[in-house]
């Protein structure tokens, strides 16, 4: 959700306003339906504003939960910046060139990341949250079905992986979720460097990092590393993402809900 939210105006909690007035807010658009926790989200804001009111900002809450969720599946603890404020715009159509899709090259990526003032290391490495979490089926079954538009299969991904796939995810299947990176979505851990290295990661935009040499050996170090590399330098790109047109001082709010500007 940090992500999302970073990546589009700013991280700026944009991401959790409502729709309204006819207008569908980025939380209604194609890639953020499948997020999930936006009424945690408002728990936590309910306590945080009975024992401070009007301190914390929804976008910091967003960069404080990314960074615990890390902790809590047994990644690194680091120091966040916080003081954010609060934005008021919300367009679903602002995401647009700002988020990609699962089916981008590492061209794009990589440019679309340049955009935002990281780089082809933070890519590989905050590409690396892909060791924890699940994905709906709809989001990579193309893959195992219509890679070319006519049907077919992605020969990109492993054979021997496709089977357990395939029998995950049926056709046309648009609810079940899968382990991104199986037997082991709750642990943050080199799991989804050891998975692309074996042509197993899920989306082409995983896979695709073994197309630029500098994300290929990032990936290929990963491998049979330590996590001490890999944790210190996410700690660094999750500061770094966290700090994309943030607004200060009178710029922005502290919203009171994070649903809606005050
Ligand atoms: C580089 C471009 C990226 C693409 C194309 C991408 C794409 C995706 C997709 C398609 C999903 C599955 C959504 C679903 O169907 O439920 C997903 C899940 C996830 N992504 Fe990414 N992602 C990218 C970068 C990132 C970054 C930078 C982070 C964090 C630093 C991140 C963290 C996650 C997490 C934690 C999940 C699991 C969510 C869950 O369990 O519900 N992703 N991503």
């Amino acid at each position: 959700m940090h992500y999302h939210d970073c990546f589009v105006n700013g991280c700026d909690a944009s991401l959790l306003l409502n729709s309204t007035n006819n207008v569908p807010a980025e939380k209604d658009a194609p890639p953020n339906l499948p997020l999930r926790g936006f009424d945690k989200i408002d728990v936590i804001k309910a306590k945080l504003e009975m024992a401070c009111p009007g301190i914390v900002s929804c976008a910091d809450i967003l960069a404080m939960i990314a960074r615990d969720s890390v902790f809590l599946t047994y990644g690194p603890y680091y120091a966040i910046e916080t003081g954010r404020r609060d934005g008021s715009r919300s367009v679903a159509t602002d995401i647009q060139g700002n988020l990609q899709p699962p089916t981008s090259n590492v061209t794009t990526l990589e440019a679309t990341f340049k955009q935002k003032g990281l780089t082809a290391k933070d890519l590989v490495v905050l590409s690396g949250a892909h060791t924890i979490g699940h994905s709906l089926c709809s989001s990579f079954s193309s893959r195992l079905y219509n890679f070319t538009g006519h049907g077919g299969l992605d020969p990109a991904l492993d054979p021997t992986y496709v089977p357990k796939l395939m029998c995950e995810c049926k056709p046309n299947d648009n609810t079940t979720r899968v382990e991104m990176d199986p037997g082991s979505a709750f642990n943050f851990d080199l799991g989804y460097y050891k998975d692309v290295a074996r042509r197993r990661g899920l989306f082409t935009s995983d896979d695709t990092l073994l197309h630029d040499p500098e994300t290929k050996a990032y990936i290929e170090r990963q491998v049979m590393a330590s996590p001490d590399e890999f944790f210190k330098d996410f700690a660094e790109s999750m500061v770094k993402m966290g700090r994309i047109q943030v607004l200060t001082h009178d710029q922005g709010e502290i919203r009171k809900k994070c649903a809606f500007v005050n």
